[in-house]
């Protein structure tokens, strides 16, 4: 069936503007003022609403066996989660063991979306090895629409690549025109100061932040980035946490490296004391890079809202406090890694973000959704309003006001990070290509209709 949202303010990246919007066969069609439409059309009033495009979660993990663990989510709640939260694509990082092969990796990766996610997604295809086996693997998997890979220069001994494996990776990622994401962190500085940490007696979470302080980042980007310029290739750097390091990325730029950096709701908004919580509470703060000193955070808005960081994503990654992150209770190098958000983050964004005067409406689209759009091939079929985009739209009820709890969240995973946060704004209505998926914070989609999303390389030469 047609559907109409019409009377709200659309807010994209470049636009602001009372109009209403059009969509038929999972596309908008028209966009304008009093659009005159067929008689079986639903329509949405969205008076007194924002409307923003879908919103695009450029990082998340839902199938993520990690740590000796399993992720909790599977890809109907992560999605479901991430739908009533306004996020209508989600990318997921394929992260293949060492022992697996790319392809096999991807292809079970795919398994565990397809048929399952109620959102579209695409995959940055995890390159954990780098051997003669991988690249043909790699380029079929470029070939079947995936134009970005993952690299992890931490988590040495699982996900993380050497320096040769890196040199290679980033030069087929050159010759393919595919962008390169990456876990930056020095994985021998972690490994040698986490000895030492656990030698002297420091194993609680806060040992966690200690073993892997900003240069430890800093010095992950410096090293991708020195890559990056001898290979020309493209890269990103995923979830930035410290001025040290945003400040080497920009740097990296300035010399002409092709360098975009994303942060993540968690560095804004939270800080290393609350991993430093009494009685192990603190576990449930642990993630990679740490949380930082809170002076980071107004460096990361500002260079958010200066265009300086091009995204805001969740890294999702739901561990449960009381049987997985338990699991490190002794030693903090064995308390899975991860602080979910993927509900959260576009509520959080709005409220912290646009309500108290940080980000305007159309920066907040931008490093929301717009910006990874376009770094990662999906523009302008997601990521704004526009006839001939999908329609995928998030009619916003700037007027909720509302409390986050693990008690009524949908991710699943036993607690949240922003337990008691109040949130000023929520969606009222989300559509996927055109069905309504969710209304006033319940899910009424349909498990399953998430689209994989083909993204074609890029070759310049
Ligand atoms: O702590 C984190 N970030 N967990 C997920 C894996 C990763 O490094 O992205
Ligand atoms: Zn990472
Ligand atoms: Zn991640």
């Amino acid at each position: 069936m047609p559907l109409l949202i019409k009377n709200g303010r659309v807010v994209t990246a470049d636009s602001d503007a009372h109009v209403d919007i059009f969509c038929e066969n999972e596309t908008i069609t028209r966009v304008g003022r009093n659009l005159d439409v067929p008689p079986e059309t639903e329509v949405v009033d969205a008076s007194g609403m924002l409307v923003f495009p879908g919103f695009i979660d450029p990082h998340v993990h839902v199938h993520l066996p990690f740590m000796g663990t399993q992720a909790k989510d599977t890809w109907e709640t992560a999605s479901r989660a991430a739908l009533i939260g306004g996020t209508t694509t989600l990318i997921e990082m394929c992260c293949p063991s060492r022992a697996e092969e790319a392809l096999a990796g991807f292809e079970t990766w795919m398994s565990q979306a397809s048929g399952r996610s109620a959102c579209d997604f695409s995959f940055h295809m995890g390159v954990t090895k780098f051997d003669d086996a991988t690249e043909p693997q790699l380029r079929e998997i470029v070939a079947r629409g995936i134009s970005s890979f993952k690299v992890f220069l931490a988590y040495k001994g699982a996900f993380g690549i050497d320096d040769r494996e890196l040199y290679r990776t980033l030069k087929l990622a050159r010759e393919l025109g595919v962008i390169v994401t990456a876990h930056c962190e020095n994985e021998t500085l972690i490994a040698e100061r986490s000895r030492e940490l656990l030698a002297a007696g420091m194993t609680g979470p806060e040992g966690h932040h200690e073993s892997r302080p900003p240069r430890v980042e800093a010095e992950g980007v410096h090293h991708l980035c020195t890559f990056a310029e001898l290979t020309g290739a493209e890269v990103y750097c995923v979830h930035t946490s410290c001025a040290e390091a945003l400040d080497v990325a920009m740097a990296a730029r300035r010399r002409g490296v092709k360098v975009s950096v994303e942060t993540l709701i968690q560095y804004l908004l939270l800080d290393k004391t609350h991993a430093e919580r009494p009685d192990f509470e603190g576990a449930k703060y642990v993630m990679s890079p740490p949380l930082r000193d809170a002076r980071n955070q107004q460096v990361l808005w500002d260079a958010l809202a200066g265009g300086l960081v091009s995204t805001v994503a969740t890294d999702h990654a739901p561990f449960d406090f009381l049987t997985q992150k338990a699991m490190g209770r002794a030693d903090f190098t064995k308390i899975p890694n991860g602080i979910p958000a993927v509900e959260d983050r576009v509520n959080l964004l709005y409220t912290y973000g646009v309500m108290r005067g940080r980000l305007d409406l159309s920066t907040f689209v931008a490093v929301a959704s717009t910006n990874a759009a376009k770094l990662f091939g999906l523009f302008p079929r997601k990521g704004t309003i526009a006839v001939g985009s999908d329609a995928d739209l998030v009619v916003y009820d700037p007027s909720f006001r509302g409390r986050l709890s693990a008690d009524t969240q949908t991710q699943n995973v036993d607690y949240n990070a922003f337990e008691g946060w109040e949130i000023e704004g929520r969606p009222s209505v989300v559509t996927v290509r055109g069905e309504i998926a969710v209304r006033e914070g319940r899910f009424v989609g349909t498990a399953g209709r998430g689209n994989f999303l083909r993204r074609e390389a890029r070759p310049t030469d």
